[in-house]
């Protein structure tokens, strides 16, 4: 049977919007989950999707994807690599799906959200297909990990994290169902599809997936670059929607739109990128540093796509390139230190070689963070490992859900930013966190930090004995030295040395 070619039955095809003679257009499509900024239906349907793609191709680029990354599965399912791996990789690996999962099978119901009430046609027909890819991507980054699970129980409790209350599950979930979860179609694509698919997952997917390989973990590398080339194609839903913002006198909002969810993204990934990437791949299978990474890959093409579609570079340009060069650092050190209430294992892994690495991609380091190291260095050193463990809980701010720390040594800079609102007083990690709150105050005002529920007596004992607990965290899944200290034995070495 000939068929067409698709350039010649595309249009009509998703020129599906009619004019309900039943219901108020309203009712079809209520403005709080449709579009709460009142565009013209015309101007909906004039939505170009630049990547355009039948179902009977989706479904048959799809299954090869698949047949692909589950075949070099299956290929290397009888090899010992993760039996062997370096501890500190594997805790890469724990971070990532109890992170990643979970959230990707969440994001299902966003773009469902854009399926079902999306006034614009082009777009409803895109997000099918977004759905169906995230749902792939929730089940293969489960079923993967599957197999080791019998390896250790961090591994399984990774696959429950996302459910747990332990603070960096809160932490990734306050931030995405702000980001995904709860905002109308139209908010959701520009936040989701184009802040943090387009502005920030290149970051994630390519920068991990090269660690990965060269890492020789080709399973999951093959994983991440099979994902990744499903995120870059329905990340483009939130172009077309951002012109038609634009276009329509919406310009403002959606630059908030953008700002907010962006800062938010970026805060939970130099946590979940940041620190593997610049602490625990081993110094000669690093590929660039965190900074490196998202002053190419996210600075340069995310500033040069916000300004092809007419919007400006986020208020907080000059904070944010300066904080991919510092925000995790804190972190690793903050991570570390409060490392029992982790599901994954970080390594300390400073030695003086990857000392040299720091000072050299981000000068200073030895000056500033390099600080707070010497001091944990030196207690271990002498054997005080007690005094590196905390005996309280940080405090954590009430936007981000992580840990307020800034640069510490000679750089200190380390403040609260805090705001009083109805009678409450609120704790941020920086001005940009603040900003966020303010915009809407009555979307994040009744939620309780881990510390909130901690003095609200939420908590009990109230120690960190009981916040463990409150957290779920048994011996044998809290957190560890990934590397048993071994990386402090050269600070040893040298020190006997000079005796
Ligand atoms: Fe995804
Ligand atoms: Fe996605």
């Amino acid at each position: 049977m000939p068929l067409l070619e698709r350039s010649a039955w595309y249009d009509i095809a998703r020129d599906t919007n009619w004019t309900p003679k039943y219901v108020e257009v309203d009712e079809l499509f209520p403005p709080d989950q449709s579009d709460p900024y009142g565009i013209p239906v015309a101007e909906w349907e004039t939505f170009d999707e630049p990547y355009k793609v039948s179902y009977r191709e989706y479904v048959s680029v799809q299954r090869e994807k698949d047949a692909g990354a589950y075949s070099v599965k299956a290929a290397l399912a009888r090899s010992s690599y993760y039996e062997d791996a370096d501890p500190a990789y594997l805790s890469m690996l724990k971070l990532h799906y109890g992170a990643i999962a979970l959230s990707e099978y969440a994001a299902c119901q966003s773009d469902a959200r854009m399926t079902r009430f999306s006034k614009a046609p082009g777009m409803r027909n895109m997000a099918t297909f977004g759905m169906l890819d995230e749902l792939r991507h929730g089940q293969i980054q489960l079923y993967f990990p599957h197999q080791l699970v019998s390896l250790d129980r961090q591994f399984d409790w990774a696959h429950q994290a996302h459910h747990s209350k332990n603070w960096a599950a809160i932490a990734g979930r306050h931030a995405l169902d702000d980001v995904m979860m709860t905002r109308d179609s139209v908010t959701t694509s520009i936040m989701l599809n184009f802040a943090f698919e387009t502005g920030l997952t290149n970051i994630q997917m390519i920068g991990l997936s090269a660690d990965a390989a060269n890492m020789g973990d080709f399973t999951f590398s093959n994983l991440i670059t099979s994902i990744q080339s499903d995120e870059a194609r329905h990340a483009q839903i939130g172009t077309p929607v951002l012109e038609i913002m634009v276009r329509n006198g919406r310009k403002a909002e959606a630059q908030q739109a953008v700002d907010i969810a962006f800062w938010r993204i970026h805060r939970i990934f130099a946590i979940l990128t940041g620190i593997p990437m610049d602490y625990w791949i081993p110094l000669e299978k690093r590929d660039r540093s965190f900074k490196e990474y998202m002053t190419e890959f996210v600075g340069e093409q995310f500033e040069r796509q916000l300004l092809d579609l007419g919007l400006e570079r986020p208020w907080y340009w000059d904070i944010f390139l300066e904080d991919v060069g510092t925000h995790h650092h804190c972190q690793a050190a903050a991570t570390w230190a409060w490392r029992n209430t982790l599901w994954w294992n970080p390594t300390g892994n400073v030695g003086p070689r990857e000392r040299a690495w720091l000072e050299e991609k981000y000068p200073g380091w030895n000056d500033t963070f390099g600080k707070a190291w010497d001091v944990i260095i030196d207690n271990l050193v002498e054997g005080r490992t007690e005094r590196t463990l905390p005996e309280t809980l940080p405090i954590v701010c009430n936007m981000s859900q992580i840990p307020i720390c800034a640069i510490p040594g000679n750089g200190w800079n380390v403040k609260d930013w805090p705001l009083e609102y109805e009678g409450r007083l609120y704790h941020f990690n920086s001005e940009i966190d603040r900003w966020v709150f303010e915009q809407e105050p009555e979307r994040y005002r009744g939620h309780m930090t881990l510390v909130d529920r901690f003095l609200a007596g939420h908590i009990l004992p109230p120690d960190l004995g009981g916040a463990l607990a409150y957290m779920s965290l048994q011996p044998g899944e809290m957190g560890d030295d990934a590397h048993g200290y071994a990386w402090v034995d050269a600070y040893r070495e040298t020190r006997r040395a000079a005796e």
